[in-house]
């Protein structure tokens, strides 16, 4: 019979009943008796595993404790209280915890803490002669092509996007190529600003013999013999649709945009211009610019293909210069598009295979994975063209006093060359020749 659950225990029921119940109570507290012994005996069976792990602990941490005691803590008599690590005297319980979750973290003979590595790379960088010794890049004032504007006036105009530059007068560029070849810098481009009324669809001034370029060249090469003068291939300078092509319907026509390029290399090279330097990004125009100056006997003027030119937005402050944006849409018809690596390939063997003595990437610092690609794919020599917005965006934050200019530009420079760079053209050019002169000739980075 079922043990009743309810009613009140004064509940009248019959003898046999009653004795059952008992029984059943009875069985009941032999249940809770059985229960409270098995609690007790698993409580012993948790202090004992507890014992076992405190005990275990307490053996790591002595161990670890041991071997940072000697370098944590010495105690400095009537010191200011700090250990060498800027910690308290005394063992603060934070920095052995930290000892105790270090599992390389060894103690060697002289019981200091020791990382089992056998090799340690800062080794090499032990001191300004270590780093020196293992150095594997270096940018010297030999490096660098310094780029000149120069316009058709009696003074020198900064470019208010880009600070520290200037559009030249006849008289300042001169002034400016002496001071750069001081320092070392031996090689220069040309990019004039022409004036509107000289400006046309077929940018004929581009190869008017006594344009602005060739004057300026003739110049340079007359007062300073030694100097290389570069001089820039395209119609965007002197075209009024500010392309760099001539433009037919709204679309950059490329064969006949090359007849003119060819007619610019070659009044070029007559000029004296020792580099020609097509920055216009029309199909087959390194070939057909190769031809035109070997036809005419220039067989010693160099070509630096602007292999990889990429419609990018850092040339803004280059177009402010001459005044060059463009008249209508954009440049993506014939400039990369940024988003592509392989397509850079593709132009390098064009432009090698048409007889490009140089390969140059620009922009320079975004583009650095191409700067490599190019490097890993050809012998010849690579360019770098650090770009106007590059070049401002740098002046701009050391300006603000954001960026330390000096060492962010040469660590730009650095950087070219480990890509795989050979020349690097920039607008730093004169500024950089002049603080590796003041190196002693050499770049130190780490200098205070
Ligand atoms: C044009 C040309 C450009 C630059 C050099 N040559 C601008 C452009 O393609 O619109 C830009 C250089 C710079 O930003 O410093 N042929």
């Amino acid at each position: 019979m079922p043990v009743p659950s309810t009613g009140p225990l004064t509940t009248v029921v019959p003898y046999d009943t009653v004795t059952e119940l008992g029984d059943n109570l009875c069985h009941i507290t032999r249940r809770r008796r059985q229960n409270i012994f098995w609690l007790i005996q698993t409580m012993i069976r948790c202090a004992f595993l507890l014992v076992i792990i405190v005990a275990s602990n307490a053996f790591v941490l002595q161990k670890n404790f041991n071997a940072i005691n000697k370098f944590a803590l010495p105690v400095v008599p009537g010191g200011n209280g700090d250990g060498p690590l800027g910690k308290p005297k005394g063992i603060s319980g934070e920095f052995n915890n930290f000892a105790a979750h270090q599992p390389t973290l060894d103690k060697n003979r002289n019981q200091d803490p020791w990382v089992q590595q056998r090799q340690r790379p800062r080794r090499n960088r032990k001191s300004e002669i270590v780093r020196g010794l293992v150095r594997e890049n270096i940018v010297t004032a030999k490096d660098f092509i310094y780029p000149l504007f120069i316009h058709d006036a009696d003074h020198k105009e900064e470019i208010s996007s880009m600070p520290g530059c200037f559009r030249h007068s006849m008289k300042t560029m001169l002034e400016e190529v002496e001071e750069a070849m001081t320092y070392g810098v031996g090689c220069f481009i040309l990019f004039p600003k022409v004036p509107d009324n000289l400006k046309t669809n077929y940018a004929e001034e581009a190869y008017n013999p006594n344009g602005i370029v060739p004057r300026a060249l003739a110049l340079i090469k007359s007062k300073f013999p030694n100097a290389i003068v570069c001089t820039d291939i395209a119609l965007d300078p002197y075209s009024s649709q500010g392309h760099d092509g001539v433009v037919k319907d709204g679309k950059i026509l490329n064969d006949i945009t090359i007849m003119q390029l060819q007619k610019q290399a070659v009044m070029q090279a007559r000029a004296g211009s020792d580099v020609v330097a097509p920055s216009d990004m029309m199909d087959g125009r390194i070939g057909a610019v190769r031809d035109a100056l070997d036809a005419e006997g220039f067989t010693d003027v160099s070509i630096l293909a602007y292999t990889a030119k990429y419609a990018s937005a850092y040339y803004g402050p280059f177009r402010d210069a001459l005044d060059s944006h463009p008249g209508f849409g954009d440049k993506k018809t014939y400039q990369q598009d940024p988003a592509n690596g392989r397509e850079a390939l593709i132009e390098a063997a064009l432009d090698v295979a048409e007889g490009a003595d140089m390969l140059m990437v620009k922009p320079g610092m975004p583009y650095l994975d191409i700067i490599y690609r190019l490097r890993e794919a050809t012998n010849l020599p690579i360019a770098a063209y650090h770009v106007s917005g590059e070049y401002a965006m740098l002046k701009a934050a050391a300006q603000k006093g954001w960026l330390d200019e000096r060492k962010a530009v040469m660590e730009a420079m650095t950087c070219f060359k480990r890509a795989g760079t050979d020349v690097i053209l920039t607008y730093y050019a004169k500024q950089a020749a002049k603080w590796i002169a003041e190196e002693g000739g050499q770049l130190n980075l780490n200098k205070k």
